[in-house]
């Protein structure tokens, strides 16, 4: 243990150099003229697997970007653990609100700042370097490894779950492991044991057949715009909550105990809502603002466009508007049957002044993990020697959906270890990971595979 620690201590400066490498690759998943630079991003990650000593390292194509597979199978007798992570980043715009450009990584107050930092490069990153560390220095590591590494993350994983389907046996593991959370804060480690789901809707809403002069038509149809802004309007009420017929049927009620568990955690609302700029929290009634982005299920716009919205003026009455819309989704709530929920409300509240296109762009269950197995146990044990804490026990509001996959499919469950931070600007300008948790990460990566089959082999007893 002691030349596996002294080792990382050894090799910070080259292992923020080796991560600065991996993040100046554009790997933006949802950009076709980037799909060469995602590839490009899966070959150096292989590259770099087998050069850290992993095996059976394989550049898996998909219909869409590729999986990297690796592995380290010779701790006989002992757990395999299956390490996920995602190596595609969202898009950088607005450019123009990034310090430092996106895609060349750079240190400030102890902080690296830039796509991917975060989500999920960085927290990839963590991992591989704490493999290095035992198998350059002790040549071994204390658990059998399997790695799974995807590059279509941030657009729905659309060609994972088939991969894992098709590659079951490959992939046969005792728990996943994943790196894709946030912290309660800086220097706050914790445990997450549950992500939302999503739905994601489209509206396509549509007027006269052509855009038409605001001035000779303006008073005689309906404005596409203001339809769909009525719509979009009417789908939560005064209490803010969603209007939507049976949307909470099969939401999960809170019990006590996490409602107690969540009032003890240090978070303030007024800090909250001061950091974001904004003079009060907005949310549905009776419920606290960790209950209301963990536990309870939301809609939200995420974009909306039509019509003229170039510079000036321009008096046009437009023949369409669309939205973007998500909802995120808690246990036992279902992405398909939540969808069709949203079309059939949306088609019987449209006027018969336009017309809507509904279109269900993809989805994903939520997920709740157990807190008690040994993967958790590990997990606990080892931040509390990596961070020099006991972490807190959290939910998140994000969504991972292969955690759900991975237990139908594999039968097994997920240990939520994340290194981010809620303020990580994650998806936005100016995204980070703080060095202390990137150094700190790496410590408890290593505890975490140094403990978990003691703990396995308790369990066993
Ligand atoms: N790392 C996030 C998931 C996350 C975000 C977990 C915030 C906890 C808190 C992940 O990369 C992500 O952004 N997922 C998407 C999933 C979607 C595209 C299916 C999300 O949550 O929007
Ligand atoms: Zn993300």
């Amino acid at each position: 243990m002691e030349s596996v620690l002294a080792y990382i201590e050894a090799n910070t400066e080259r292992y923020l150099e080796e991560l600065r490498r991996l993040l100046a690759v554009p790997s933006v998943s949802t950009n076709p003229e980037n799909a060469a630079d995602v590839r490009r991003a899966a070959e150096w990650l292989s590259e770099h697997m087998q050069s850290i000593g992993l095996e059976h390292v394989e550049v898996f194509p998909t219909p869409g970007h590729p999986i990297v597979y690796g592995d380290w199978l010779h701790a006989e007798g002992r757990p395999t653990v299956l390490l996920y992570g995602h190596y595609d980043v969202q898009p950088v715009e607005p450019i123009d609100l990034w310090t430092s450009p996106p895609f060349e990584a750079a240190v400030r107050n102890g902080r690296l700042y830039g796509r991917g930092t975060a989500d999920d490069k960085g927290q990839i990153f963590i991992h591989l370097k704490s493999i290095e560390a035992f198998l350059k220095t002790a040549g071994a590591l204390p658990v059998n490894l399997k790695l799974i590494l995807e590059g279509e993350e941030e657009i729905g994983s659309d060609h994972l779950e088939a991969f894992v389907e098709e590659r079951r046996e490959m992939l046969k593991a005792d728990l996943v492991l994943m790196s894709d959370t946030p912290f309660f804060g800086e220097d706050l480690p914790a445990i997450c044991y549950g992500l939302r789901g999503l739905s994601y809707m489209q509206i396509d809403c549509v007027g006269p057949n052509r855009d038409l002069h605001s001035g000779s038509f303006g008073g005689t149809v309906h404005n596409p715009i203001q339809a769909l802004a009525e719509i979009i309007s009417g789908l939560h009420d005064r209490r803010g909550r969603v209007t939507i017929p049976g949307f909470y049927d099969d939401v999960r009620p809170l019990t006590a105990k996490e409602r107690r568990a969540f009032k003890q955690l240090p978070h303030s609302d007024r800090k909250y809502a001061a950091d974001l700029g904004v003079r009060e929290l907005y949310g549905e009634k009776g419920f606290t603002t960790l209950e209301r982005v963990w536990a309870r299920p939301t809609l939200e716009c995420n974009g909306i466009w039509g019509g003229f919205t170039g510079e000036g003026a321009k008096t046009v009455l437009p023949s369409k508007a669309s939205a973007k819309i998500s909802m995120r989704l808690v246990p036992d709530q279902r992405a398909d049957r939540t969808a069709k929920l949203f079309e059939r409300h949306i088609r019987k509240i449209v006027p018969r002044t336009v017309r809507v296109n509904v279109s269900y762009l993809h989805g994903g269950e939520p997920a709740i993990t157990p807190i008690d197995s040994p993967g958790v146990r590990a997990a606990v044990t080892a931040l509390k020697k990596g961070f020099g804490k006991k972490p807190l026990y959290q939910r998140e509001g994000g969504s991972i959906p292969i955690v759900v996959q991975f237990k139908k499919i594999l039968g097994i469950d997920t240990v939520l270890l994340g290194f981010g931070q809620p303020d990580e600007n994650a998806h936005a300008p100016d995204e980070f990971i703080s060095l202390s948790h990137f150094y700190g990460g790496i410590r408890t990566s290593v505890y975490f595979f140094q403990e978990l089959p003691h703990i396995m082999e308790e369990e066993q007893r």
